[in-house]
């Protein structure tokens, strides 16, 4: 029988330079933000169980804990707020208060002592409401998408004038990417504050450990009425144009693993970057297989990156920056 050249793959891939001109391999760590949870407590940082080798960090303790990481090439961090000691009521009104928000107290520390970092500020009610959902409800416990996307554009305008660079709305309300453009140019901040949307954001068990994490898990119900059906690709790309129109600079799909075929879609549809959050469960899976010896945990890491890079991801908010802040070379 008659060879067939073309079907003899090794030959291109056999060396290692010719395996590098196969595709990106190369993360950089501008790509990468670290998600960090800080509370409104006074010199205290707790390992969160579920997320092992992640911190609650008080507001104080939060220059200290990021120099090295600054040091080693940290680019850029998204601010989780934490109330532990203050109040959660309907108003959500510790997430805009400058006595008692923890995210806007660390967004003047790490300023000052980190002028060059890119502050983003994830902005949500869960953390802030008594009832820990991500909107307002009313007497019937629905959601109340107006009054909430007008609070998160309060919520959003407290953030960027304490500094935040960036504002990430985490909230699945409707229209609440317009409604916090509205908001920033309304208060002069338009064009220097940009909004990264949560905007393919899936209802998932992966963010278990999260919740632990922000204490955001809601008392009673889930959040299946706001954030995506696991099974909609429709919703999946809707979402993401509708954040795009509505004016977002940025716009994430979450979780990124278990949902590349989104990535890819949102990719090829729209004209802004696209931010992949691998998420606390994902981080969990590949901590506890690489811990429990099933896998090596840097070879691991890389891998799941790497795919995501593939699928059409531009920017990581990923749990293991640290490790790779050591791992990568620029
Ligand atoms: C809050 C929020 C969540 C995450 C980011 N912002 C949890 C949720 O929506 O219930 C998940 C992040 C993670 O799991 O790492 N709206
Ligand atoms: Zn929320």
């Amino acid at each position: 029988m008659e060879k067939k050249y073309e079907h003899y793959l090794h030959s291109g891939y056999a060396h290692p330079v010719t395996r590098s001109w196969q595709g990106d391999n190369t993360i950089l760590k501008s790509q990468l933000i670290y998600p960090i949870f800080v509370t409104d407590l006074v010199n205290t940082k707790t390992e969160i169980k579920s997320l092992p080798g992640q911190y609650q960090i008080s507001t104080d303790l939060v220059v200290e804990f990021l120099k090295p990481l600054v040091e080693k090439g940290l680019k850029s961090v998204i601010l989780f707020g934490v109330i532990i000691s203050g109040v959660k009521d309907e108003t959500a009104s510790s997430a805009s208060n400058p006595e008692t928000s923890p995210v806007i107290k660390s967004i003047h520390l790490i300023k000052k002592e980190f002028p060059e970092v890119l502050i983003i500020t994830d902005l949500c009610l869960c953390g802030y409401t008594h009832h820990g959902h991500c909107g307002f409800l009313d007497k019937e416990d629905l959601i109340e998408n107006e009054p909430s996307i007008v609070r998160l554009g309060e919520i959003a305008v407290s953030f960027a004038k304490a500094g935040a660079h960036v504002i990430a709305p985490s909230d699945m309300m409707d229209c609440r990417v317009a409604q916090i453009k509205k908001s920033l140019f309304e208060n002069g901040l338009g064009s220097r504050v940009a909004v990264m949307a949560y905007s393919s954001k899936f209802a998932s068990s992966f963010y278990g450990p999260f919740r632990d994490a922000a204490g955001s898990g809601a008392k009673k119900g889930d959040r299946q009425a706001y954030q995506l059906p696991m099974a909609s690709r429709g919703l999946g790309l809707r979402a993401a144009l509708r954040d795009e129109k509505e004016g977002a600079d940025f716009i994430m799909v979450k979780p990124a693993g278990p949902y590349m075929d989104i990535i890819r879609e949102v990719k090829d549809n729209v004209k802004v970057p696209v931010c992949c959050y691998q998420v606390s469960g994902e981080y969990a899976m590949i901590y506890h297989g690489a811990t429990a010896g099933g896998i090596n945990l840097k070879e691991g890491v890389m891998e799941s990156l790497i795919s995501l890079q593939r699928s059409g991801c531009d920017i990581f908010i990923t749990y293991f920056t640290p490790q790779l802040l050591d791992w990568l070379k620029l």
